[in-house]
C-alpha cells in the first residue's frame, strides 16, 4: 500500500512538473482584464498545488474549509491547473447557463480517448447541440414509457436474484449491473443476448481501465482498457451492420443516430455513433447505480419512512392485481413520497459533486477576473448542503419537498443549462420501479457497521453497501399463519384471527 502512494506522488509529481509549461503560458496570456483581480484563495506549493490537501481527505472539507475561508469564489491549483471554484447558485448559473459560451467543457485527454473524442459531452455549439436534440429526444418520457415492461424485468430479476442467492451482495455493484441493463435497453431496444454479453465483458474492462493511472503500456488496466474499447467499436459496428441490413427503423437511440442526416445531406460515421453510444452507457451506469444504491441505505435506515413508503407502493400493487399487471407511466408519476425519496437521496449523495469547465476567454464574474484557460468548477454538493438553501442539510428529510419547491438554481442533481442531463428522467423511471418491486416483494438489511462515504469516483455508501436481499413473504400470508407453520398449532384457530 504504502509503495502504491510513494508511486503515485512521484507520478503527480512528474505530472505536475511536465505541466508547469502551460502554467507559464496560462499566466503570460492572462493579462487584457487586468483591471479586475484574481478570486481569493492559496495557489499551493510550486508546481503541486493543493493536490495532496485535496486528496489527503475527503474533498467536500477540502471545498467546505475553502468557502468559508473565502466565500463563494475562490481560486486554487489542482493536478497541474489552476482553477476557480464556484460555491453559490448565481456563480453557477453563470458559468453553466447564462455565460456556457464563455466556458467549454474540459476531460483529461486519456479519459476523452477512453470513451471517444466524438461523444457529445466533450464538445460546444453546433455538433453539440445537434447530438443533443437526438440524444433528448430517445430519452424523452414519451419515449421511455414504453421500457417500463423492460426495466420491470431488469429490476424484478435482480431482486429476484440477490434474495434467491441467500449472499450478501455488493449493493453498488449489483446496481450497476442493473443500470447498465437499462443503458442498454434504451440505446438498442431489444439486442441479442449474444451481443449484451460480448458489450458488457468489453465495457467491464473499459470502465476499470477509466479510473486507472493512464500509462499506455502492455499489462497495465489502461491498455487494456484501450483495447477493449477498440473490440466495442467493432462489436457496435457489426449490430449496426445488422441493423441497416435489415433496414429497421427503431425509436430507440441507436435508430435515432442511424437515421440522422444534417442539412447536407450527411449521416453520422460510424466512429460518432459509437462514442456516443459508449458516452451514454457512461454517463447512465455509475450515476444511477450510485444514487439506487444510496436510496437502499437510506430507507433502510429510516424504518418508518420505509413503511410510509412501502403503504404508498402496496397501493399500486393491489390496484395491479396484486402485481400481475405491468406498472404504467401514469402509476410512475403518482408516486409522491417515493419520488420526494428520490429528490432527497439525489440531495444528499449530490453523486455529481461538481463538474468541470475551462474558460475560453478572460471572464469578469462580480469584479474577479477568470482568466482564460484556468478550469472552472461549480460545487454542486456544497450548495445542496448549505444551510441556507436546506435547514439542516446533512439530515436525509424527504418532506422538505413537500411544501415550497428549492430556490432557483440550488438543487441542480443533474446539472444545468446546455449540458444538462437529458437522461434524468430516465434515471427516476429506473429508480421508481426498483423501489416498486423491492418494498412491495422484498426485504433487505445492510451488513456491517460501516458508515461513510466512499469514492470511485462517485460517491457511493462504504464498501458498496453490503447487503442481504430476501423474499417478504408476510405480504400473501398471515403472520399469524406464517407462524403457525413453525410452532405446529391449530392452523384453522389463528384463521380467526385472521380473517
Ligand atoms: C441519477 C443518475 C444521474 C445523475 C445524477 C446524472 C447527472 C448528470 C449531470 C450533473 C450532468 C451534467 C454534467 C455537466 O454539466 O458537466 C449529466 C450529463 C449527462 N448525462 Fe446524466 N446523470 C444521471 C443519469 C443519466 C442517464 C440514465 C443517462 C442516459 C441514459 C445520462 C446521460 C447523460 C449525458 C449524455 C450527459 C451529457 C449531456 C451533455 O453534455 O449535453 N445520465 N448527468
Amino acid at each position: 500500500m504504502e509503495t502504491v502512494s510513494i508511486l503515485f506522488y512521484v507520478i503527480l509529481f512528474l505530472s505536475t512538473l511536465l505541466s508547469y509549461p502551460f502554467l507559464r503560458k496560462q499566466k503570460r496570456g492572462l493579462i487584457p482584464m487586468n483591471r479586475f483581480k484574481l478570486p481569493p484563495g492559496s495557489m499551493g506549493w510550486p508546481y503541486v498545488g493543493e493536490t495532496l490537501q485535496l486528496y489527503s481527505q475527503d474533498p467536500n472539507i477540502f471545498f467546505l474549509t475553502k468557502q468559508k475561508r473565502y466565500g463563494e469564489i475562490f481560486k486554487t491549483h489542482i493536478l497541474g491547473c489552476p482553477c476557480v471554484m464556484l460555491a453559490s447558485p448565481e456563480a453557477a448559473r453563470f458559468v453553466l447557463v447564462t455565460h456556457a459560451h464563455l466556458f467549454k467543457p474540459t476531460y483529461p485527454k486519456s479519459k476523452e480517448r477512453m470513451i471517444g473524442p466524438y461523444a457529445l459531452f466533450f464538445h460546444q455549439g453546433e455538433y453539440h447541440n445537434r447530438l443533443r436534440k437526438l440524444v433528448q429526444s430517445s430519452l424523452a418520457p414519451d419515449t421511455i414509457r414504453k421500457l417500463i415492461p423492460g426495466i420491470e424485468d431488469i429490476a424484478v430479476s435482480a431482486l429476484e436474484s440477490w434474495a434467491g442467492s441467500g449472499q450478501v451482495i455488493n449493493t453498488f455493484y449489483e446496481m450497476k449491473k442493473c443500470s447498465f441493463d437499462v443503458g442498454i435497453l434504451s440505446i438498442f431496444g431489444h439486442l441479442d443476448r449474444g451481443y449484451r454479453e460480448n458489450l458488457k465483458e468489453n465495457y467491464r474492462i473499459v470502465d476499470k481501465g477509466y479510473n486507472s493511472f493512464p500509462t499506455n503500456i502492455p499489462g497495465t488496466a489502461y491498455h487494456k482498457a484501450l483495447l477493449a474499447r477498440k473490440r466495442l467499436n467493432q462489436i457496435l459496428g457489426e449490430i449496426i451492420c445488422e441493423r441497416k441490413e435489415k433496414r429497421l427503423v427503431e425509436k430507440d437511440l441507436l435508430g435515432h443516430f442511424l437515421n440522422f442526416k444534417d442539412e447536407k445531406g450527411q449521416t453520422l460515421t460510424e466512429d460518432k455513433i459509437a462514442d456516443n453510444i459508449i458516452g451514454v452507457l457512461f454517463a447512465a451506469q455509475d450515476t444511477t447505480a450510485s444514487v439506487m444504491t444510496w436510496i437502499l441505505k437510506f430507507l433502510h435506515d429510516d424504518p418508518k419512512l420505509l413503511e410510509a413508503v412501502k403503504e404508498e407502493q402496496k397501493a399500486i400493487y393491489d390496484s395491479n392485481d396484486g402485481g400481475k399487471r405491468p406498472l404504467t407511466w401514469a402509476q410512475t408519476r403518482s408516486m409522491p413520497l417515493t419520488y420526494r425519496v428520490v429528490l432527497e437521496s439525489l440531495r444528499m449523495a449530490s453523486i455529481i459533486s461538481f463538474t468541470f469547465r475551462e474558460a475560453v476567454a478572460d471572464v469578469e464574474y462580480k469584479g474577479y477576473l477568470i482568466p482564460r484557460g484556468w478550469k472552472v468548477m461549480p460545487l454542486f454538493r456544497n450548495i445542496h448542503h448549505n444551510p441556507e438553501f436546506f435547514s439542516d442539510p446533512h439530515d436525509f428529510d424527504p418532506s422538505r419537498f413537500e411544501q415550497v419547491a428549492p430556490r432557483p438554481n440550488t438543487f441542480m442533481p443533474f446539472g444545468n443549462g446546455v449540458h444538462a442531463c437529458p437522461g434524468n428522467e430516465l434515471a427516476k423511471l429506473e429508480a421508481f420501479i426498483l423501489i416498486h418491486h423491492l418494498v412491495t416483494k422484498f426485504r433487505w438489511e445492510v451488513v456491517g457497521s460501516q458508515s461513510g462515504i466512499q469514492y470511485g469516483p462517485f460517491p457511493v455508501p462504504r464498501q458498496g453497501l453490503p447487503a442481504r436481499f430476501w423474499k417478504d413473504s408476510s405480504r400473501d400470508v398471515c403472520p399469524l399463519v406464517r407462524d403457525l407453520g413453525k410452532n405446529s398449532t391449530s392452523i384453522e384457530a389463528t384463521k380467526l384471527f385472521c380473517s
